[in-house]
């Protein structure tokens, strides 16, 4: 989206009355190597200009998410070398965690921004501590915060993979997901069942239900049943395994719990066409819900997507990040990880808004102001000047030490 021309005049008039870079904080936007998003989109620089954010694109950064270099020029912005902008940014910032060459160049009292995982790679904590380089995560967004959630990337992003997860399982299903009745027979709705019913699970379910099929939900967490119905779907209830842990997240269920858990499954999954899992716990390696001994009794043709699929296991048994298995009795098994980088426009542009939104909160009078007071904070800055300042991160590399 562009400004009108009247606007873009001025926004272009602001970014160079003041020569003087030091009083502007030069953010750079890395184009990714594993990824087809963006951090930030055209339409975001007049706002950030206007706080005085300077902004550096790397040439192609935005071309996979459907934003040319020159839609980012007529904004304002400057398109320049990766080398130019990693000497030149004060703040880099990626969607990933930028490659091992970028890290490298990482240099004292730089700022780096990103998804940057920090629960499960402590490596990455402990060498940016090191280097007195200041880390911002945005997967650490405290999302209670009603003021945070305009920043709330997890939300924003787990959304199109929800929406997504459907639409690649109906891709792949060989029949319809509505029922049908024509003058060449009826065909039956699809049974489409979701496990986990967070913001991915809840969109999942939505999505299948407007395509027309027969949609169940499932959540440890009891208090989301509501939710399910909210969205159309039915809710299945396994007894009395309940799961909610801290700040309306899942806790981790015991090997006990978990046994239980996936034995009482078992039943529900046979039933479905197509099953939809994104069940996570915070920091920890997703549950395992759909067994081997489940996918055996599955029929023929019936398609899991595995939005939880990671390097350390997923929720289905097989599943590989961004691979597809096809198992003996002929059931796809789709690890699908990435579902935002594969709606690169849609996904950047609201991850744009979301890091806008941080950047604003963040700068003062054209300084990056990092307080780690300051509530939003104290969530997405993990270390700085060379200490670990967030709390829950902290204990996490404490006990990662002791293993
Ligand atoms: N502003 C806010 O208050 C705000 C913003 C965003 C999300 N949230 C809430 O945070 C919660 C987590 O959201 P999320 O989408 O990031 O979750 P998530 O990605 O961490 O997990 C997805 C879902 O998997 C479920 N799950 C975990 N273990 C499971 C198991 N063994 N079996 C079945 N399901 C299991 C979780 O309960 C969760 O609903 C939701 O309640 C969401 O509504 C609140």
């Amino acid at each position: 989206m562009e400004t009108s021309g009247e606007n873009r005049e001025s926004v272009i008039t602001d970014s160079r009355i003041d020569a003087d870079d030091s009083r502007h904080v030069v953010i750079g936007i890395i184009k990714e190597t594993y990824d087809s998003r963006v951090a930030l989109v055209p339409s975001a620089l007049p706002k950030l200009q206007k706080a005085g954010i300077r902004v550096l694109i790397e040439s192609g950064a935005g071309l996979n998410a459907s934003y040319d270099d020159s839609s980012y020029v007529k904004q304002g912005s400057e398109i320049v070398s990766r080398e130019e902008l990693l000497s030149k940014a004060d703040v880099i910032v990626s969607v990933k965690k930028a490659d091992e060459k970028i890290l490298a160049s990482l240099r004292t009292g730089q700022v780096l921004i990103g998804l940057l995982q920090p629960q499960i790679d402590t490596a990455l904590v402990r060498s940016l501590v090191a280097k007195g380089v200041t880390a911002v995560s945005l997967d650490n967004i405290n999302r209670r915060l009603s003021r945070a959630q305009t920043m709330d990337v997890l939300s924003s992003q787990a959304n199109i993979a929800g929406y997504k997860s459907v639409l690649v399982a109906a891709n792949e299903f060989g029949r319809y997901f509505p029922m049908l009745i024509t003058a060449a027979g009826t065909a039956k709705p699809a049974a489409v069942l979701v496990l986990g019913a967070g913001v991915a699970g809840l969109q999942a379910m939505g999505t299948a239900k407007r395509l027309g099929a027969i949609v169940s939900g499932y959540d440890v967490r009891p208090e989301t049943k509501a939710e399910v119905i909210s969205v159309g779907a039915k809710f299945i209830e396994l007894g009395d395994i309940s799961g909610s842990g801290e700040g309306g997240y899942a806790r981790a269920l015991s090997d006990e719990e978990l046994a239980k858990q996936q034995e009482s499954l078992n039943k529900h999954l046979s039933r479905q066409d197509v099953i939809i899992t994104t069940a996570q716990v915070p920091g920890r390696k997703p549950p395992l819900l759909v067994t081997e001994e489940a996918i055996k009794l599955l029929k023929p043709g019936s398609v899991i997507v595995d939005i939880a699929a990671s390097s350390l296991g997923g929720n289905v048994a097989f599943s590989k990040p961004n691979e597809t298995v096809i198992t003996e009795n002929n059931v796809k098994i789709i690890g699908a990880p990435d579902l935002p980088s594969s709606m690169a426009a849609s996904a950047s542009d609201a991850f744009s808004n979301n890091l806008t939104s941080l950047l604003i909160h963040m700068t003062k009078e054209g300084v990056l102001n990092i307080d780690t007071e300051d509530e939003v904070q104290q969530g997405v800055v993990i270390c700085h000047n060379g200490k670990i300042t967030n709390q829950a991160i902290s204990e996490k590399l404490a006990q990662a030490e002791e293993e």
